[in-house]
């Protein structure tokens, strides 16, 4: 395991991470590149819903991202919008300790995830980190592609708390 140190994003990181979009082929299938992913990461720094994380190395390079919305998932759980990690680095367990960091954001420490069919080495990576597959979203980003959602949920409490289920139907 390599160790780095994982802190929030930085308006002045923006344009490093982004270059580990452009730099992982997956991305090229959904048209997201450098200039989607920088403008994206900026736009999402300013949104309190909103935790972007980098890793870097002890030089100060970053070399993986995570963004994630702590309550995204359904108001229960976060859910984990992107992670990447710069190709040079993959297999070194920077990607685990990213997931490790976004859980600790996510409310209830439970986290759901799309990942794309295509994306093996991906599914395998989340199932590896003790993601579940929930189903399958039909075309849910592009029309030949299904997304699969994946969740982990952090051990259950005894008593659960079960406010955050019903909140839409509590009065204002
Ligand atoms: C998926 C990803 C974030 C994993 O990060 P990582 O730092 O390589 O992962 P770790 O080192 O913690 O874990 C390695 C595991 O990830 C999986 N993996 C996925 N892609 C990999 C790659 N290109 N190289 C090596 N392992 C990869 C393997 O299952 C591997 O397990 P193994 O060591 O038993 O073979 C990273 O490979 C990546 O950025 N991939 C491209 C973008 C992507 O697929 N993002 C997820 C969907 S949004």
């Amino acid at each position: 395991m390599y160790h780095v140190e994982i802190r929030p994003m930085t308006t002045e990181d923006c344009k490093e991470a982004a270059q580990i979009v452009q730099e992982n082929p997956l991305w090229e299938r959904y048209e997201y590149g450098a200039d989607e992913a920088f403008h994206s990461f900026t736009n999402a720094l300013g949104n309190q819903d909103e935790m972007l994380l980098v890793a870097t190395e002890p030089q100060g390079e970053i070399v993986g991202f995570a963004w994630v919305q702590p309550s995204g998932g359904l108001g229960r759980a976060g859910y984990l919008r992107l992670i990447g990690v710069a190709p040079a680095h993959h297999g070194q367990g920077i990607g685990e300790q990213l997931i490790q960091a976004a859980e600790d954001e996510c409310v209830g420490g439970t986290m759901m995830l799309l990942v794309s069919d295509f994306n093996e080495r991906g599914q395998q990576f989340y199932e590896r980190m003790g993601y579940k597959r929930a189903g399958e979203l039909e075309a849910f980003v592009l029309s030949d592609v299904n997304e699969i959602l994946m969740w982990k949920r952090k051990e259950q409490e005894e008593k659960p708390d079960i406010t955050g289920a019903f909140s839409t139907f509590s009065e204002e």
